[in-house]
């Protein structure tokens, strides 16, 4: 046997001021996956995270919640980890970049840095919000498109034509923080100076360390030419200052991946056993894998090499670089309820479940990858339930009622233990090229084979005959013995599952070797269910608790992430609007004449509400605020009448009733004062 490798692999930092969705989750899972392939197969590997607390959408959020950045990130820390662990994402350490190895390292690198002469200084002008007295960033101004006239486009591109530009292109800018007219202003600014390392990474990004498509978008940049990197901003920023620099501090992008070495240094102090320079020193044979998604491709194929060159460190041996998630074919939307938060996922189905779907359709490439939800209860139902642990099912009880729970020594097949051992090296290596959806159809199809082997000896038939007790217990002891194959096979991606499994069969916890033995006169446990199929109605059920978030929570803004802009991917703010567009608004008092609660929702209340020349059906996700409905009946709120009706599973809702809190049991029904009648408009 080789020497086990050793082996540093990272997922990109979550930003702490949002919650994880089922699109983060593919980047976790499929890290998760390869991560727990590699311990299976007895190789050192060790997966760090951290969330990624600092930059000014962070502080702002913070200000806006009334909070501390520090309890934000603390908050939001509790809920990730919650979340990732739920999901089976089994990391060796989730730290913060808001820590002291990252404050540390991040100034050790930056000070090398500027030693070798890498570091520029100038000044610059941009836009700063007299009131706020804080620069702003190009998602923090507003104004009139200088291409086509639309009013409240974003200051670095136009949504309605698409236009992109400088914020001082902007006309009739505002703050979108304050809305204060912006004003120019210098400042001096710190510049990393990527140009110096265009060789480097024309050599590295060619080198297989990239897949070829990400290779080939880089190339195109680089053929560009690079341009020096803005690594500083001015307080007020929640960051770490620049060590010498009073006022300036790392932009978030600069601290950011050096927090993935921080999270490794958090965990070697407690375990003995990993050394820090052997994974980061220049002459590491460590390999370090980065996985991460598309839109932050330029922040780890070339800014990262050439920090980690310039400050003397190892580069990393591959970054490996997945698609977006698509949901039903179509970007994640929260009206149509596609924007699954991780949290609502796990309130109706088991993390299982979706690993394995994102493993069956995730292959080496960095095409988008689409949720179809049909196709997910479909697929799910039909190769674990259906394909694995039937063959568990199917032989179990013989064993147990036939033959005390002992399975006999023997081999039914030889054929087919020759087949399964043969395709080991092929699911092996598509497991490590990231090939999941090879390895899981090599091996349904070796599930297949199993159930069609079991399926022409049918014991269930044999059972009722004279004298078949024998070939009974030797079909069925095999039949045990592939679907344990196929456990061990399929343990990165399902380890409840293996779990559950190996409590049945009795045995130690497998790695990828043991599938070169069989059990025989093995002693089993139990038989439970391994897995249940999956009700549509529970998908249903989530994707309208999804809408209900979206109703509960208005404040979330942002589908997904754009391209490239990692600091603010998630604008929380909501921008100021004019007097017309809250005109158009038909806001009015209504009488609520029903309340009550609708079957096989979990948040919902179905309302039917009075308002003046018409009555009006509205669902809305206030019941865990209100868990008496009838309580509500005869009391007056106020409701938006001309909102789109909305087709719900339940039926269609007529309206939003207004409600203020964050959610749950806190949600509180907006009133007017006694005397207001239904119908009225509010002014
Ligand atoms: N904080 C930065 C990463 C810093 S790494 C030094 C960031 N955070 S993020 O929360 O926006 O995204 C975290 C990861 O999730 C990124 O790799 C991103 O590509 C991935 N995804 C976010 N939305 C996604 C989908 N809809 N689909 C697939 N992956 C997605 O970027
Ligand atoms: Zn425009």
């Amino acid at each position: 046997m080789s020497e086990p490798r050793k082996i540093l692999v990272t997922s990109a930092l979550p930003y702490a001021n949002g919650s994880i969705h089922l699109g983060h989750m593919l980047e976790y899972i499929q890290t998760d996956m390869w991560v727990r392939f590699q311990k299976h197969r007895g190789n050192q590997c060790i997966y760090v995270c951290a969330d990624d607390a600092h930059g000014s959408a962070i502080m702002l959020r913070a200000e806006k919640e009334g909070i501390t950045p520090e309890q934000l990130i603390a908050n939001v820390q509790a809920e990730h980890s919650a979340d990732f662990a739920e999901f089976l994402v089994d990391f060796d350490n989730f730290h913060s970049t808001h820590s002291e190895e990252n404050r540390e390292l991040s100034s050790q690198i930056y000070l090398k840095l500027r030693d070798a002469g890498h570091i520029a200084q100038r000044s610059i002008t941009q836009y700063f919000d007299p009131e706020k007295k804080m620069f702003l960033a190009d998602r923090f101004i507003k104004g009139t498109c200088p291409k086509c006239g639309t009013p409240d486009q974003y200051g670095d591109n136009c949504e309605k034509c698409g236009a992109t530009y400088a914020p001082t292109d902007l006309k009739d800018p505002k703050s979108a923080i304050s809305g204060a007219t912006p004003v120019l202003k210098d400042s001096q600014h710190f510049f990393f100076k990527l140009p110096d390392f265009q060789q480097m990474l024309q050599a590295w990004t060619r080198s297989g360390t990239l897949q070829d498509a990400v290779a080939n978008k880089i190339a195109e940049w680089l053929d560009a030419g690079l341009q020096q990197w803005d690594i500083s901003r001015d307080a007020p920023y929640f960051g770490f200052e620049i060590p010498g620099e009073p006022g300036k501090y790392f932009y978030v992008w600069l601290d950011a991946p050096i927090g993935y070495m921080a999270s490794f240094k958090n965990l070697c102090a407690r375990r003995p056993d990993l050394d820090f320079d052997a994974f980061w020193a220049k002459d590491s044979t460590a390999e370090l894998y980065h996985f991460i998604g598309k839109d932050i491709v330029n922040f780890h194929a070339l800014f990262w090499p050439a920090m980690l060159e310039g400050a003397g460190l190892r580069k990393p041996t591959g970054i490996n670089v997945h698609g977006y998630l698509t949901v039903n074919g179509q970007k994640m939307s929260k009206s149509r309820g596609t924007f699954v938060k991780a949290r609502t996922y796990l309130d109706h189905l088991s993390p299982e479940y979706l690993r394995y779907y994102y493993a069956a359709k995730l292959g080496r490439g960095v095409d988008d990858l689409d949720l179809n939800l049909e196709d997910f209860v479909q697929k799910v139902n039909s190769d674990l339930v259906g394909k694995v642990v039937n063959i568990a099912s199917r032989c179990a009880g013989f064993i147990q009622k036939g033959n005390a729970g002992v399975l006999v020594a023997g081999n039914a097949a030889p054929e087919l233990t020759d087949a399964f051992l043969a395709a080991a090296p092929s699911i092996c290596d598509a497991y490590e090229a990231r090939d999941f959806a090879r390895a899981m159809r090599e091996i349904m199809g070796l599930a297949d084979r199993a159930n069609a082997w079991i399926a022409d000896k049918a014991p269930w038939s044999l059972n009722k005959q004279e004298g078949k007790h024998d070939e009974v217990q030797a079909i069925c002891a095999l039949g045990i013995n592939l679907f344990r194959q196929l456990v061990i096979f399929l343990k990165p991606v399902l380890p409840l599952l293996a779990a559950d499994a190996e409590a049945f069969l009795n045995v130690a916890p497998l790695t990828w070797n043991d599938h070169t033995t069989l059990l025989s006169n093995h002693q089993l446990n139990e038989f439970k269910p391994l897995m249940t199929r999956i009700d549509p109605v529970k998908v249903q059920a989530m994707t309208d608790a999804s809408k209900e978030d979206l109703t509960a929570s208005a404040t979330d803004t942002g589908e997904t992430a754009p391209a490239g802009n990692g600091e603010l991917a998630k604008d929380p703010l909501s921008p100021e609007i004019e007097f017309d567009a809250f005109a158009a608004v038909d806001l009015r008092v209504a009488l609520i004449l029903k309340a009550e609660a609708v079957e096989g929702a979990d948040k919902l209340l179905r309302l039917t509400l009075d308002i003046g020349d018409e009555q009006r059906n509205v669902f809305s996700g206030i019941k865990s605020a209100y868990p008496d409905p009838a309580k509500l009946e005869g009391r007056l709120t106020m409701m938006i009448a001309n909102l789109k009706p909305r087709k719900m599973r339940f039926g269609i809702s007529e309206g939003m009733v207004m409600a203020a809190g964050p959610g749950g049991e806190e949600i509180y029904l907006l009133s007017p004062d006694s005397g207001a009648k239904p119908g009225q408009r509010i002014k």
